[in-house]
């Protein structure tokens, strides 16, 4: 069976006040129409003869909607009492699959385009998977971006993966052009995964597998899961496996993390922007921007933000700050 596992933790403080706790990014239905959650699903039912979304006790009832939105009934859920990052989410989806099972794991927060080359990646990653690679996703990278994973290749080999470097590190990286970025997506058999996760991170597996073993009705225990350490899949086992391949690949790819990057998308779908670069999101009531430049007014019943989109990775300081006052 060929399996498409989701990933739907995240909570997207960075699109604070749009992204709530209680309606995170992946749920907004600001892309035509549509929640990048549902467009994931969707994308990746046509490779897969099942999903099995990993996410949280806050949001599963925002992805049992979406799902049937779409119209996609074949699916398994596991809901994490806390998130433990992604080594752990991934370690459930392959404890509830069959050994040779192949998982397509992807997060539910990115834009994707050109289809077709997409479909011609995906393709090649299932059949690496099948013999036995872990399977990454290679992105020509523009900037220096401290954000991302980093994959040093050769054709399909890996010679080295390096998640977040720092600017330095990063800069380094894009000028010696041996360097692709880390789509976030990976692809590989249930069975070799754990077998990675096993020798690389044992306390994980073991804890991981500990809770799941508790699993009810698809809720992971709270007490068993508060004891699996954090890690994401990037550390845990990419830097580390020698089985890793990448698909160097050409489909459109964007991580919606920012105001800068839904500003971009909205500004090409035609979206409003005044002459000076402004730009509102949210609710239409009538706003004039006067003297400033390059801001977004991100427009909500209940809150507002007032930005420069070259600030956009700061809003997280204020969901954080809100956070903790609350
Ligand atoms: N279920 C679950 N539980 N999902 C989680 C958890 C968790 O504890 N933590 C994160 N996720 C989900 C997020 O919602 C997202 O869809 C995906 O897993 C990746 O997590 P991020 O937190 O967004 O990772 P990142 O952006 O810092 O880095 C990863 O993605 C980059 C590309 O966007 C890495 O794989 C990088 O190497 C990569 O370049
Ligand atoms: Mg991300």
């Amino acid at each position: 069976k060929i399996i498409n596992v989701i990933l739907t933790g995240g909570v997207g403080s960075r699109l604070w006040p749009l992204s709530r706790k209680s309606k995170p990014k992946q749920y907004l239905e600001i892309f035509q129409g549509e929640s990048l959650f549902q467009k994931t699903a969707k994308r990746n039912i046509s490779f897969c003869n099942e999903i099995t979304v990993v996410g949280n006790k806050d949001n599963f009832e925002l992805s049992r909607r979406d799902l049937a939105t779409a119209n996609l009934t074949n699916y398994q859920e596991i809901i994490e009492a806390m998130p433990r990052n992604t080594a752990a989410a991934i370690a459930f989806a392959a404890f509830a699959s069959a050994s040779n099972d192949i998982l397509l794991i992807t997060p539910s927060d990115h834009l994707i385009g050109n289809e077709k080359a997409y479909d011609a990646s995906i393709n090649r990653a299932i059949q690496l998977a099948k013999e036995g690679f872990i399977v990454t996703f290679g992105l020509l990278p523009n900037k220096p971006e401290t954000g991302f994973g980093y994959i040093e290749f050769e054709e399909e080999n890996v010679l080295s993966f390096r998640e977040k470097p720092d600017l330095e590190t990063a800069e380094k990286f894009i000028s010696s052009g041996r360097f692709l970025w880390n789509s976030g997506m990976f692809c590989f058999s249930a069975g070799i995964f754990l077998n990675e996760l096993k020798t690389f991170e044992f306390e994980i597996y073991q804890k991981s597998l500990e809770a799941f073993k508790k699993i009810s009705d698809g809720f992971l225990p709270e007490s068993e899961s508060s004891k699996i350490p954090s890690l994401s899949v990037d550390y845990a086992v990419m830097e580390r496996s020698e089985k890793i391949k990448v698909v160097p690949s050409s489909f459109q790819w964007s991580d919606m993390g920012s105001f800068e990057s839904i500003y971009d998308y909205f500004q090409e779908e035609g979206h409003a922007v005044d002459d000076d670069g402004n730009m509102i999101i949210g609710n239409n009531t009538y706003t004039a921007f006067v003297g400033l430049k390059n801001c977004i007014f991100i427009n909500t019943p209940d809150a507002n933000l007032i930005l420069q989109k070259e600030k956009a990775q700061d809003v997280k300081k204020i969901y954080e700050k809100l956070e903790k006052e609350n």
